[in-house]
This record gives structure tokens, C-alpha cells and sequence, in this order.
């Protein structure tokens, strides 16, 4: 059976559309030929929140191209049908990322139709609730590790810092980095998460207004590697820091996209700045850190890291985020199971 001449009754999705004054956002009963075109229909069991589904559903970044679309950049469920031999009805599977929730409907709907490249098979070990506990910060977070593992990065060559640290990403960064074998400080805005992020395995926490960052072109060398949610002058900051050989791994711009330093970090100190662009990572290497995420880098705190919400609660959660008053990941369940 094609995902073309699928029966399917209406079913619920949250639709953005652009206007004028913004965006407007609203859970409506569509049918299976409003969603974007696919070989592949999944039943969502599962969608997870990240910072750019909170830009795109609270308009505060331009995310969408169309209206209206459906956001969510992440769903796991089963198939329901398929055009494409290497997936069939029932596999339970995985997709993040790609043009989900941008030029593509996303995941924050009862079903989704995508094309069959973008759909990673559920790895063994993980279940769909898991794998959307993860969702793209988890997969993000994996593939910043891996990354910069290539560099030679490991325990023994120091002290590794994390930014953004009560973030998606940065907290599953931290779970995977402390059961990895590393030390790791842990930068954060906010005093009531401090005991958590050591809860998660940070064995130090600074609060972000507290860490003195300086202007002089290079500062004492403190740390081996930095993962960095938050760009802007902390980024800045992290390349002036950073020990002889240091690896820095930049996924996101939370506080600001300008990165004003110098060229002294690199040609003195040999350090190496990684950008990780999780949305577009091919498929070989997704599979890949894929598996990981359900091995040695399955994070152990998931479940206290994570609460669940549904479609409804989706706007007020995604203000939060907006708002930095959002911590974890929020868990949106559709079929759920
Ligand atoms: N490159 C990629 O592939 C990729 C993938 C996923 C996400 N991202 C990006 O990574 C970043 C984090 O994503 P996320 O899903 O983890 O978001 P999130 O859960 O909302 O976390 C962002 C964290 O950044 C910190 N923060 C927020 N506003 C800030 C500000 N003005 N100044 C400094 N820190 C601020 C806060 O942590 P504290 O309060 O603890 O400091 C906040 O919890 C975002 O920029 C996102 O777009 C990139």
C-alpha cells in the first residue's frame, strides 16, 4: 500500500500560520492530504520541543517556509504505509531533523508523511518514548561528543565545560560526558538547577554572572574541550580559555550569533572550533550516533531530565523556552505508547 491511497481519518495537528502581526498557532483537524508530500506515513507516537520549534511556534525566529505548516523537528512512532521497499507497516522509527518542521510538515501532529531518506529505524535498547526523551538535543549532543572524539578528545586531557548547561542539549550533554569518564563544569543562569546539574554528574557548577570572562585576548587556559549551546560573548570567552590543543564543539546561539575573538587561540594555542550542524547530518553517521545514543552514550538520567506534555501544552512550553524559563526536555505525546 503508497502512502498515497491510504484511508486515514481526520487527526489533530498544530498548525502555525504566518501573519501579518506574526504567527498564529492552533491545534486543528486536518486529513493525510494536507500534510507535506513522502513515501513514507508514520502514526506519531511520540515529538519532543527544541529551541527552534519554540522560535517557530512563538514567531520569534523565522523557522517555517510555508504556512500554514506543521512545526516539530523531531517524531517517532510506527509506520502505517510506505512507497519505499526498505521500510514497511510497523517498523517503529525515528526522524530529526532535515527540512522537518521548516519546508516540511514536522512531528507535532498525529501523523506525519515524509520521504523515506529522512527515517532512521529505531535502534535496539531505545524505545520510542526514549528516543524522543533524546529527540534532536540528544542527537545533537551525541553528535558533538563524536565529533570531537575524532580530535582525540578524552577524559585524560582535562577539565571539559559545558554552557547552556540547564538546556536540552547541554544537560544531555553533561549525563553523557560524566558516564564517559570526564570531569566536567557546568555553566548555568539558574540557581535552582545547580543541585540537579550535579545530580546529572557535573562536578562543578558556576553560575553564568558569576564567571569573570574578561577582554584580554587569551585568558589562563582552564579547559580540554567545551560544548557551547549559547554562542555570542561566551563563545567569545571559550576560545580565550581553552588549553593548549583545546576542542570547542558550537551548536547553538541561545544568548547571540556574533563571535567577535581573535586569531591568537588558534595560532598559539592550536585550538579547534567545531560546528555541529545536526539537521543535516547524512545518514551514514546518523545511523551511527543512532546507535550510540543506545549504547555507551544512552544518557542515565533521562526520565529526571525530561517531563511530558501534549499538543495542548505546546505553546506555553515553547514561550518558556523562548524565555529561558524552560529547562530539560519537554516530551510531547501524540499516540504515545
Ligand atoms: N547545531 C545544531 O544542530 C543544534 C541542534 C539543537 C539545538 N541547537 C541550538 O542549541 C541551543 C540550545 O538548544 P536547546 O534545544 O538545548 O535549547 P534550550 O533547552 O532552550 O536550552 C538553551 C539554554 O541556553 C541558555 N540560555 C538561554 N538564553 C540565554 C541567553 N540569553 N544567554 C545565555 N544563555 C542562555 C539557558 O541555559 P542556562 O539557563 O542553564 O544558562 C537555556 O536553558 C539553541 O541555540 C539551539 O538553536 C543547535
Amino acid at each position: 500500500m503508497t502512502a498515497e491511497n491510504l484511508p486515514l481519518k481526520p487527526f489533530s495537528a498544530l498548525r502555525v500560520y504566518e501573519q501579518d502581526a506574526g504567527v498564529r498557532a492552533a491545534i486543528e483537524t486536518i486529513s493525510i492530504d494536507d500534510l507535506s508530500a513522502g513515501e513514507v506515513v508514520v502514526r506519531v507516537a511520540w515529538s519532543s520541543l527544541n529551541y527552534k520549534d519554540a522560535l517557530a511556534i512563538t514567531g520569534r525566529g523565522r523557522i517555517l517556509r510555508g504556512s500554514p505548516r506543521i512545526p516539530g523537528v523531531d517524531l517517532a512512532g510506527h509506520v502505517v504505509a510506505s512507497g519505499d521497499a526498505r521500510l514497511k507497516p510497523g517498523d517503529a522509527v525515528v526522524a530529526t531533523g532535515y527540512e522537518l518542521g521548516m519546508s516540511h510538515d514536522g512531528g507535532l501532529a498525529e501523523y506525519a508523511r515524509l520521504p523515506a531518506d529522512w527515517v532512521v529505524p529505531l535502534p535496539a535498547g531505545l524505545s520510542l518514548h526514549k528516543s524522543m526523551m533524546l529527540g534532536t538535543a540528544g542527537f545533537t549532543a551525541g553528535l558533538a561528543i563524536s565529533r570531537l572524539e575524532q580530535l582525540d578528545l578524552a577524559p585524560a586531557n582535562g577539565p571539559v565545560v559545558v554552557t547552556g548547561a540547564s538546556g536540552g542539549v547541554s544537560m544531555v550533554v553533561i549525563d553523557q560526558l560524566a558516564q564517559l569518564g570526564y570531569e566536567v563544569v557546568a555553566i548555568t543562569s539558574k540557581p535552582d538547577q545547580v543541585e540537579p546539574l550535579r545530580a546529572l554528574g557535573a562536578s562543578e557548577v558556576l553560575l553564568r554572572d558569576q564567571v569573570e570572562m574578561g577582554r584580554k585576548p587569551m585568558e589562563k587556559a582552564r579547559f580540554a574541550a567545551a560544548f557551547d549551546s549559547v554562542g555570542g560573548e561566551t563563545l567569545a570567552w571559550l576560545t580565550r580559555v581553552m588549553q593548549q590543543r583545546g576542542l570547542i564543539a558550537a551548536y547553538g546561539n541561545a544568548s547571540g550569533t556574533d563571535l567577535v575573538t581573535t586569531v591568537f587561540p588558534f595560532i598559539l594555542r592550536g585550538v579547534a572550533l567545531v560546528g555541529i550542524d545536526s539537521a543535516a547530518t547524512a545518514m551514514p553517521q546518523r545511523m551511527r550516533v543512532w546507535q550510540r545514543l543506545a549504547a555507551d552514550l544512552r544518557p542515565r538520567h533521562l526520565a529526571s531530565m525530561s517531563q511530558e506534555i501534549s499538543l495542548d501544552g505546546v505553546v506555553g512550553a515553547c514561550e518558556a523556552i523562548v524565555a529561558g524559563r524552560h529547562s530539560g526536555r519537554s516530551v510531547v505525546r501524540l499516540a504515545g505508547g
